[in-house]
Protein backbone atom coordinates (compact mmCIF):
# COMPACT_ATOMS: atom_id res chain seq x y z
CA UNK A 1 0.00 0.00 0.00
CA UNK A 2 2.30 2.59 1.08
CA UNK A 3 4.90 1.74 -2.22
CA UNK A 4 1.98 2.02 -4.18
CA UNK A 5 1.39 5.76 -2.31
CA UNK A 6 4.76 6.64 -3.12
CA UNK A 7 4.65 5.73 -6.84
CA UNK A 8 1.54 7.60 -7.21
CA UNK A 9 3.53 10.55 -5.56
CA UNK A 10 6.35 10.38 -8.12
CA UNK A 11 4.13 10.04 -11.00
CA UNK A 12 3.36 12.24 -13.42
CA UNK A 13 0.47 9.94 -14.64
CA UNK A 14 -1.58 7.07 -13.09
CA UNK A 15 -3.85 5.02 -14.05
CA UNK A 16 -5.74 2.70 -11.48
CA UNK A 17 -8.29 -0.34 -12.29
CA UNK A 18 -8.97 1.28 -15.54
CA UNK A 19 -11.91 -0.45 -17.71
CA UNK A 20 -13.61 0.20 -20.48
CA UNK A 21 -15.92 -1.92 -22.76
CA UNK A 22 -16.91 -0.85 -26.15
CA UNK A 23 -20.02 -2.87 -26.52
CA UNK A 24 -19.36 -6.22 -25.68
CA UNK A 25 -15.45 -5.58 -26.14
CA UNK A 26 -13.72 -5.40 -23.13
CA UNK A 27 -10.49 -3.24 -24.23
CA UNK A 28 -9.49 -2.45 -20.40
CA UNK A 29 -10.04 -4.80 -17.56
CA UNK A 30 -7.93 -3.10 -14.93
CA UNK A 31 -5.43 -1.29 -16.19
CA UNK A 32 -2.84 -0.09 -13.74
CA UNK A 33 0.26 1.40 -14.87
CA UNK A 34 2.50 4.46 -12.90
CA UNK A 35 4.18 6.51 -15.52
CA UNK A 36 6.86 8.44 -13.70
CA UNK A 37 7.50 12.04 -13.77
CA UNK A 38 10.72 12.82 -15.98
CA UNK A 39 11.71 9.31 -17.73
CA UNK A 40 10.60 7.97 -20.51
CA UNK A 41 8.02 4.98 -20.73
CA UNK A 42 7.34 3.14 -23.44
CA UNK A 43 3.73 1.40 -24.10
CA UNK A 44 4.31 -1.65 -26.40
CA UNK A 45 1.33 -4.41 -27.32
CA UNK A 46 -0.51 -5.82 -30.33
CA UNK A 47 -2.64 -3.81 -32.02
CA UNK A 48 -6.04 -3.26 -31.49
CA UNK A 49 -5.10 -3.91 -27.77
CA UNK A 50 -5.98 -0.36 -26.39
CA UNK A 51 -2.72 1.26 -26.66
CA UNK A 52 -4.12 4.57 -28.41
CA UNK A 53 -7.38 4.72 -26.04
CA UNK A 54 -4.97 4.77 -23.41
CA UNK A 55 -3.44 7.90 -24.57
CA UNK A 56 -7.06 9.82 -25.12
CA UNK A 57 -8.55 9.00 -21.21
CA UNK A 58 -5.14 10.41 -20.56
CA UNK A 59 -5.95 13.27 -22.77
CA UNK A 60 -9.68 13.85 -21.62
CA UNK A 61 -10.52 12.90 -25.02
CA UNK A 62 -12.39 9.38 -23.92
CA UNK A 63 -13.91 8.40 -20.36
CA UNK A 64 -13.19 5.10 -18.83
CA UNK A 65 -15.83 3.27 -17.59
CA UNK A 66 -14.40 2.33 -14.30
CA UNK A 67 -11.00 3.23 -12.47
CA UNK A 68 -9.13 6.55 -12.45
CA UNK A 69 -6.72 8.40 -14.82
CA UNK A 70 -4.25 10.84 -12.96
CA UNK A 71 -2.76 13.82 -13.98
CA UNK A 72 -0.14 15.25 -11.67
CA UNK A 73 -2.21 13.92 -9.02
CA UNK A 74 -5.66 14.88 -10.75
CA UNK A 75 -8.74 13.07 -11.61
CA UNK A 76 -8.74 13.42 -15.60
CA UNK A 77 -12.30 12.21 -15.58
CA UNK A 78 -13.23 14.55 -12.78
CA UNK A 79 -12.34 17.43 -14.60
CA UNK A 80 -14.45 19.97 -15.52
CA UNK A 81 -14.19 22.08 -18.69
CA UNK A 82 -11.74 24.96 -17.38
CA UNK A 83 -9.72 22.38 -15.29
CA UNK A 84 -9.44 19.98 -18.89
CA UNK A 85 -8.09 22.91 -20.60
CA UNK A 86 -5.44 23.68 -18.10
CA UNK A 87 -4.03 20.24 -18.03
CA UNK A 88 -4.34 19.73 -21.53
CA UNK A 89 -2.03 23.05 -22.14
CA UNK A 90 0.54 20.85 -20.10
CA UNK A 91 0.46 18.20 -22.59
CA UNK A 92 2.30 18.10 -25.83
CA UNK A 93 1.40 15.70 -28.35
CA UNK A 94 2.96 13.94 -31.30
CA UNK A 95 0.65 11.62 -33.30
CA UNK A 96 1.60 9.17 -36.01
CA UNK A 97 1.70 11.57 -39.38
CA UNK A 98 2.66 14.43 -37.29
CA UNK A 99 -0.11 16.50 -38.06
CA UNK A 100 1.55 19.07 -40.27
CA UNK A 101 -0.76 21.67 -41.82
CA UNK A 102 -0.24 21.22 -45.21
CA UNK A 103 -0.93 24.68 -46.45
CA UNK A 104 1.49 26.43 -44.11
CA UNK A 105 5.44 26.41 -43.47
CA UNK A 106 7.33 24.87 -41.01
CA UNK A 107 7.85 28.29 -39.42
CA UNK A 108 3.84 28.92 -38.86
CA UNK A 109 3.07 25.14 -38.29
CA UNK A 110 5.41 25.34 -35.40
CA UNK A 111 4.01 29.10 -34.16
CA UNK A 112 0.62 28.24 -34.56
CA UNK A 113 0.19 27.13 -30.84
CA UNK A 114 1.79 30.27 -29.65
CA UNK A 115 -0.48 32.22 -32.21
CA UNK A 116 -3.60 30.28 -30.57
CA UNK A 117 -2.84 30.15 -27.01
CA UNK A 118 -0.56 32.90 -26.00
CA UNK A 119 -0.91 36.44 -26.35
CA UNK A 120 2.81 36.99 -27.27
CA UNK A 121 3.58 39.58 -30.25
CA UNK A 122 5.39 38.23 -33.46
CA UNK A 123 8.62 39.42 -32.44
CA UNK A 124 8.49 37.44 -29.39
CA UNK A 125 7.25 34.25 -30.90
CA UNK A 126 10.07 34.42 -33.56
CA UNK A 127 12.96 33.51 -31.10
CA UNK A 128 10.87 30.88 -30.01
CA UNK A 129 9.99 29.01 -32.90
CA UNK A 130 13.38 29.22 -34.16
CA UNK A 131 15.00 28.02 -30.86
CA UNK A 132 12.74 25.00 -31.44
CA UNK A 133 13.39 24.49 -34.46
CA UNK A 134 17.24 24.15 -33.74
CA UNK A 135 16.75 22.53 -30.97
CA UNK A 136 15.17 20.04 -33.66
CA UNK A 137 17.71 20.55 -36.14
CA UNK A 138 15.08 22.17 -38.96
CA UNK A 139 16.13 25.31 -38.86
CA UNK A 140 17.10 25.30 -42.41
CA UNK A 141 13.78 24.51 -43.40
CA UNK A 142 11.32 27.08 -41.80
CA UNK A 143 10.54 28.06 -45.17
CA UNK A 144 9.53 24.59 -46.54
CA UNK A 145 5.84 23.39 -46.91
CA UNK A 146 5.59 19.62 -44.89
CA UNK A 147 5.49 18.09 -48.36
CA UNK A 148 8.92 19.42 -49.06
CA UNK A 149 10.36 17.52 -45.86
CA UNK A 150 11.57 14.29 -46.00
CA UNK A 151 9.36 11.76 -42.99
CA UNK A 152 12.25 12.24 -40.32
CA UNK A 153 11.89 16.12 -41.11
CA UNK A 154 7.93 16.16 -40.51
CA UNK A 155 8.28 14.03 -37.25
CA UNK A 156 11.13 16.60 -35.71
CA UNK A 157 8.69 19.42 -37.00
CA UNK A 158 6.00 17.37 -35.09
CA UNK A 159 7.93 17.73 -32.16
CA UNK A 160 9.27 21.14 -32.28
CA UNK A 161 5.30 22.47 -32.51
CA UNK A 162 4.78 20.08 -29.59
CA UNK A 163 6.86 21.12 -27.20
CA UNK A 164 6.30 24.76 -28.02
CA UNK A 165 4.02 25.18 -25.09
CA UNK A 166 7.03 24.12 -22.50
CA UNK A 167 5.03 20.77 -22.01
CA UNK A 168 5.37 18.67 -18.79
CA UNK A 169 4.43 15.54 -20.24
CA UNK A 170 4.64 14.59 -23.88
CA UNK A 171 2.87 11.81 -25.49
CA UNK A 172 3.67 9.86 -28.62
CA UNK A 173 1.60 7.82 -30.51
CA UNK A 174 3.34 5.69 -33.20
CA UNK A 175 5.80 8.41 -33.48
CA UNK A 176 7.90 6.37 -36.49
CA UNK A 177 5.22 4.82 -38.43
CA UNK A 178 6.48 5.26 -42.32
CA UNK A 179 10.40 5.95 -41.44
CA UNK A 180 12.50 3.09 -42.43
CA UNK A 181 14.48 1.42 -39.51
CA UNK A 182 17.49 3.44 -39.49
CA UNK A 183 15.67 7.16 -39.47
CA UNK A 184 13.28 5.54 -36.79
CA UNK A 185 16.96 5.02 -34.71
CA UNK A 186 18.28 8.90 -35.48
CA UNK A 187 13.92 9.77 -34.46
CA UNK A 188 14.20 7.75 -31.46
CA UNK A 189 17.81 8.79 -30.56
CA UNK A 190 16.96 12.69 -31.18
CA UNK A 191 13.82 12.61 -29.46
CA UNK A 192 15.28 11.25 -26.17
CA UNK A 193 18.41 13.81 -26.31
CA UNK A 194 15.79 16.30 -25.69
CA UNK A 195 13.57 14.36 -23.50
CA UNK A 196 16.92 14.36 -21.24
CA UNK A 197 17.46 17.83 -21.53
CA UNK A 198 14.10 19.56 -21.02
CA UNK A 199 13.30 16.54 -18.62
CA UNK A 200 9.42 16.34 -19.31
CA UNK A 201 7.71 12.97 -19.33
CA UNK A 202 7.36 10.94 -22.19
CA UNK A 203 5.01 8.12 -22.71
CA UNK A 204 5.53 6.65 -25.75
CA UNK A 205 3.03 4.02 -27.65
CA UNK A 206 4.99 2.39 -30.26
CA UNK A 207 5.18 -0.66 -32.20
CA UNK A 208 8.63 -0.55 -33.59
CA UNK A 209 10.15 -3.37 -31.22
CA UNK A 210 13.15 -3.78 -29.86
CA UNK A 211 14.15 -0.45 -31.27
CA UNK A 212 12.03 1.84 -29.08
CA UNK A 213 14.14 -0.27 -25.86
CA UNK A 214 16.90 1.88 -26.51
CA UNK A 215 15.40 5.07 -25.34
CA UNK A 216 13.24 3.61 -22.28
CA UNK A 217 13.47 3.90 -18.51
CA UNK A 218 10.28 1.62 -18.71
CA UNK A 219 8.98 -0.63 -21.16
CA UNK A 220 5.28 -1.18 -19.98
CA UNK A 221 3.70 -4.32 -21.96
CA UNK A 222 -0.55 -4.43 -22.30
CA UNK A 223 -2.07 -7.19 -23.33
CA UNK A 224 -5.35 -8.98 -22.57
CA UNK A 225 -6.90 -5.66 -20.83
CA UNK A 226 -3.98 -5.26 -18.48
CA UNK A 227 -0.63 -4.15 -17.99
CA UNK A 228 1.34 -7.57 -18.15
CA UNK A 229 4.92 -5.91 -16.54
CA UNK A 230 6.40 -2.74 -15.80
CA UNK A 231 10.20 -2.78 -16.76
CA UNK A 232 13.43 -1.55 -17.03
CA UNK A 233 15.66 -2.54 -19.97
CA UNK A 234 17.76 -4.16 -17.34
CA UNK A 235 14.84 -5.66 -16.29
CA UNK A 236 13.70 -6.61 -19.52
CA UNK A 237 16.62 -9.20 -20.15
CA UNK A 238 16.16 -11.42 -16.70
CA UNK A 239 12.53 -11.34 -16.89
CA UNK A 240 10.86 -14.89 -16.94
CA UNK A 241 7.45 -13.34 -17.93
CA UNK A 242 6.26 -15.67 -20.59
CA UNK A 243 4.68 -12.64 -22.76
CA UNK A 244 7.60 -10.53 -22.25
CA UNK A 245 10.04 -13.30 -23.39
CA UNK A 246 7.80 -13.81 -26.59
CA UNK A 247 7.84 -10.31 -27.62
CA UNK A 248 11.41 -10.23 -27.38
CA UNK A 249 12.08 -13.59 -29.05
CA UNK A 250 13.32 -15.12 -26.42
CA UNK A 251 12.99 -19.05 -25.89
CA UNK A 252 11.10 -20.50 -23.28
CA UNK A 253 13.12 -22.90 -21.22
N1 LIG B 1 -14.55 5.13 -30.41
C1 LIG B 1 -14.52 3.82 -30.48
N2 LIG B 1 -15.66 3.10 -30.66
C2 LIG B 1 -15.64 1.77 -30.71
N3 LIG B 1 -14.55 1.01 -30.58
C3 LIG B 1 -13.38 1.65 -30.41
C4 LIG B 1 -13.30 3.07 -30.35
N4 LIG B 1 -12.02 3.42 -30.16
C5 LIG B 1 -11.31 2.27 -30.11
N5 LIG B 1 -12.13 1.22 -30.27
C6 LIG B 1 -11.70 -0.21 -30.23
O1 LIG B 1 -10.89 -0.40 -29.12
C7 LIG B 1 -9.80 -1.27 -29.44
C8 LIG B 1 -8.50 -0.59 -29.06
O2 LIG B 1 -8.26 0.49 -29.93
P1 LIG B 1 -6.89 1.30 -29.96
O3 LIG B 1 -7.02 2.29 -31.05
O4 LIG B 1 -6.58 1.81 -28.61
O5 LIG B 1 -5.86 0.15 -30.34
P2 LIG B 1 -4.26 0.24 -30.45
O6 LIG B 1 -3.68 -0.64 -29.41
O7 LIG B 1 -3.86 1.67 -30.44
O8 LIG B 1 -4.00 -0.42 -31.89
P3 LIG B 1 -2.93 -0.01 -33.03
O9 LIG B 1 -1.61 -0.56 -32.56
O10 LIG B 1 -3.42 -0.73 -34.24
O11 LIG B 1 -2.94 1.48 -33.17
C9 LIG B 1 -9.92 -1.58 -30.92
O12 LIG B 1 -10.48 -2.86 -31.04
C10 LIG B 1 -10.86 -0.54 -31.45
O13 LIG B 1 -11.64 -1.05 -32.49
MG1 LIG C 1 -3.09 2.97 -31.85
Amino acid sequence: MREAVDAQARSAISLRGVCKSFGTQRVHDGVDLDVPAGKTTVIVGPSGVGKSVLLKYILGLMRPDEGDVLVAGESVPRMGFQALRRMRSSLGVLFQGAALFDSMNVYDNVALPLRERTKLKEDEIRPRVMEKLAMMRVEGSAHKYPAELSGGMQKRVGLARALQNDPRIVLFDEPTTGLDPETSVHIYRLFAEIQQRLGYTALIVSHDVPRVFRIADFVAFLKDGHIQACLSPAELKNSRNPYVRHVLHLDLE
